[in-house]
């Protein structure tokens, strides 16, 4: 199998992350963070790392898990002979990160021409909806007999994703018969428990493991995110790389120099001493666009919490977050991120070698007298990464704290550091803010109504609930003949 060589990884390319604009020598005191704020917080920032240490949750070790990986390439072996397109059905932490990895080695336009040079080795697509519309859109485009269906669930029991199962399960059936279905499913499932992994058992489904201690959105450096990065060319070992590299960034560091612990001191302090409640990742990378998307389920589903960590009632916490893209958002956000509120800290990432430039300049648009002609000579690089200073200063003097992460370039390495400091910056946060940053019990309550009203055994209340709900008269309603 060719795998994506293109991010070759030297040390110069590990991220840098720019503190400057966070501080009150830029900011001012009102909005930015001064010495004596942070130092106060040292001892507390301190004793949470060592708890997340402590704690030793699974998500730390994947870089080291080879028995992972060599699941991953067993089943590439196993299951991707004659197969041209790889469907994951999966959803949250189960889709997130694969879109990540593959738009961050592949680009937005994304395919390029699959199993030409510098392409994909093969189709990706995500279904993580179950509108039937959007749904029915992707499955009229495959090809049964050339297509595998990537099954991401660490509960095995998600209804979205088991409703899919069902639907992609008949599909295939329908084309190369029962015998042969299982051929056409690879499951990502937890190692002992769940309908998929008791499936997987029943058929023959070849089947990797979640680890039990690593949560959906902690998953992306197991299989959840490797199978699906490998079916299509890019090497997990990249990705593992960038996350190993970042560990021994931030473990068994002082926390000072510990990217995670001050990214998640920043944020936690940003938002209790200084009313930025709203977190902005803004990549100037198309690449790093949907890296964007899987940060903000990272962040709301992990920190968004009315419990304290041992599960006492607490005042709600929770720092919203939102994905913009760079330069394409300046057109859109960036007047609301400079004289709207100030209540953001906002994260810009910059890549200073995005691998490719163009220049500017057409003859007939760019010449003599034109108004385009101050664009002649330079490149879209140039205009790229000029916007991006320009912007972070005029957030600057708006006095809006501003984070930026440096990297030479992007690709799969510089990708694997980001998921690491970012989960691990999670986990300290959860202990800065007291809340458990691993549960998710604001989402489970939505999937128990939907259980009962689909009759699933166990959940009748649930369904009553429900009934009663849907049965309320309605006291404020526009338009609808009523
Ligand atoms: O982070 C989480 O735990 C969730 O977002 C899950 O990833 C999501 O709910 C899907 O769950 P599962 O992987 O069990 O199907």
């Amino acid at each position: 199998m060719t795998l994506n060589s293109l991010d070759r990884h030297r040390p110069e390319d590990d991220l840098v992350l720019d503190l400057t604009n966070v501080l009150d020598d830029v900011l001012g005191t009102t909005h930015g963070l001064s010495t004596r704020e942070m130092e106060e917080w040292l001892p507390r920032l301190r004793e949470a790392v060592a708890a997340v240490e402590e704690a030793n949750y699974g998500f730390l070790d994947l870089p080291e898990r080879r028995d992972l990986m060599a699941q991953v390439e067993r089943v590439c072996t196993r299951s991707l002979e004659g197969k041209d397109t790889v469907v994951v059905l999966g959803i949250g932490g189960s889709a997130l990160g694969p879109r990540a990895i593959f738009e961050t080695a592949w680009g937005p336009y994304g395919m390029g021409e699959v199993g030409a040079p510098g392409g994909p080795s093969r189709r990706l697509l995500i279904a993580d909806n179950i509108d039937p519309d959007g749904f029915a859109q992707l499955m009229q485009q495959l090809d049964p007999k050339k297509t595998l269906f990537n099954v991401i669930s660490k509960s095995g029991s998600t209804v979205e994703t088991m409703a899919q199962l069902t639907i992609a399960w008949r599909k295939i059936s329908d084309a190369v018969g029962a015998d042969n279905t299982p051929q056409h499913f690879a499951f990502t499932t937890d190692p002992i428990r769940g309908f998929l992994r008791e499936t997987a058992n029943r058929y023959d489904v070849p089947v990797m493991d979640i680890p039990d201690n690593v949560g959906g959105r902690f998953s992306v450096l197991t299989p959840v995110g490797l199978f699906p990065a490998m079916a299509t060319g890019i090497d997990p070992k990249l990705l593992l790389g960038g996350a190993a590299a970042m560990n021994a960034r931030c473990r068994g560091v002082e926390v000072e120099s510990n990217p995670a612990a001050v990214l998640a001191l920043v944020h936690f302090l940003m938002d209790r001493l200084k009313g930025k409640t709203i977190s902005v990742l803004m990549p100037y990378s198309d690449r790093l666009r949907t890296f964007a998307e899987w940060f903000g389920q990272l962040w709301a589903e992990s920190l968004g919490k009315n419990k304290s960590s041992s599960g006492e009632d607490r005042a709600p916490v929770g720092q919203t977050p939102v994905r913009a893209l760079g330069t394409t958002d300046q057109h859109s956000q960036i007047q609301l991120y400079t004289e709207g509120p100030n209540d953001k800290l906002l994260t810009l990432i910059r890549v200073e070698d995005p691998g490719v430039d163009i220049e500017l300049g057409a003859p007939g648009l760019t010449d003599g007298d034109s108004t385009l002609a101050y664009l002649q000579g330079h490149t879209l690089g140039e205009v790229f990464r000029i916007e991006q200073t320009a912007t972070e200063m005029a957030l600057v003097r708006a006095e809006r704290p501003t984070l930026t992460w440096k990297s030479r370039t992007v690709g799969p390495h510089v990708l694997g550091q980001l998921f690491q400091v970012y989960e691990l910056a999670t986990a300290i946060a959860g202990e800065l803010y007291n809340v458990n940053a691993f549960d998710q019990p604001g989402v489970e309550e939505g999937k128990n109504l939907t259980y009962g009203a689909l009759g699933r055994s166990g959940y009748d209340e649930k369904g009553e609930e429900l009934a009663a709900y849907q049965s309320r008269t309605e006291a404020w309603v526009l338009g609808g003949g009523k």
